[in-house]
């Protein structure tokens, strides 16, 4: 049985108030339900250190949105080595997420060295991918997904992947309201583990965590976290507001199949 996940994306959201309050309130409203999820926060990097230290002996863990894709310390200004995210006590960092690709003309090459610096380093990737609404018209969802995915894998072993959680995020319901139907979700989400265990053995496929993001809710979670192969989300707007980032959590805490 795969443990749900819920993590937070806060994007660029926060002050150092309001994240006092913010994780105060989660940190109160989560304690019932904390046991049976885990739970992630991403906040802006200039914040992991103050979010981090609010969370300590909480079981609530910290992540980073994204990491350099240099691996040595070095003349890269602006950037944040995934050494450095370990040294703050970071579990888990998003890459690739669509975002990135397309804001900083992140190609898969790169999200792939991003992958691999955060395995040398212990730390979870969560692997964004996803397809555009033209991408999808055109019937090629599974081969932008296949493709994005091969690509960062590229080069590691089942054993050197195997911290790796994937994240589904069709980019036409990020921050849209739109969200793919819980069919819809879970039909790429089959998709991605039937590869799985053909490229890399259904012993990865089957213990892989595969996220859903785009345009969660409260309103939403129970029916897309109770699909087969859903296993928590990646949470944008809704990660900011206490009340549905918690019903969130205890929508996958309390999923029937939640192991
Ligand atoms: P959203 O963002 O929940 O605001 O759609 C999800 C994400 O981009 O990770």
């Amino acid at each position: 049985m795969r443990k749900a996940l819920v993590a937070g994306n806060w994007k660029m959201h926060g002050r150092i108030n309001q994240n006092i309050n913010l994780i105060g309130d989660l940190v109160e409203q989560l304690s019932p339900i904390k046991e049976s999820v885990s739970i992630l926060v991403c906040p802006p990097l200039v914040y992991i250190n103050q979010v981090g230290g609010l969370l300590s002996g909480t079981g609530i863990n910290v992540g980073a949105q994204d990491v350099s894709r240099f691996e040595k310390d070095g003349a890269h200004t602006g950037d944040c080595s995934a050494e450095m995210l370990a040294d703050m006590g970071v579990s888990y960092a998003l890459v690739g997420h669509s975002e990135r690709r397309s804001e900083y003309q992140e190609t898969d090459a790169v999200v792939a060295l991003k992958l691999k610096n955060l395995l040398q380093v212990g730390i979870k990737p969560i692997l964004c991918v996803g397809e555009s609404l033209e991408q999808r018209d055109a019937g090629l969802v599974e081969k932008v997904i296949a493709d994005q995915i091969l690509a960062a894998f590229s080069g590691l072993s089942v054993k050197e992947l195997s911290n790796v959680v994937l994240a589904y995020e069709p980019i036409w319901a990020i921050g849209t309201g739109k969200t793919a139907s819980p069919e819809q979700a879970q039909a790429v989400h089959a998709f991605i583990r039937q590869m799985l265990a053909s490229g890399y053995g259904s012993e990865f496929s089957e213990q892989v965590t595969i996220l859903y993001g785009g345009s969660v809710k409260a309103a939403n979670a129970d029916q897309l976290f109770s699909q087969p192969d859903i296993d928590g989300g990646l949470i944008g707007g809704a990660a900011l507001v206490s009340e549905e980032f918690t019903a969130i959590c205890r929508a996958a805490a309390t999923s029937p199949k939640n192991g």
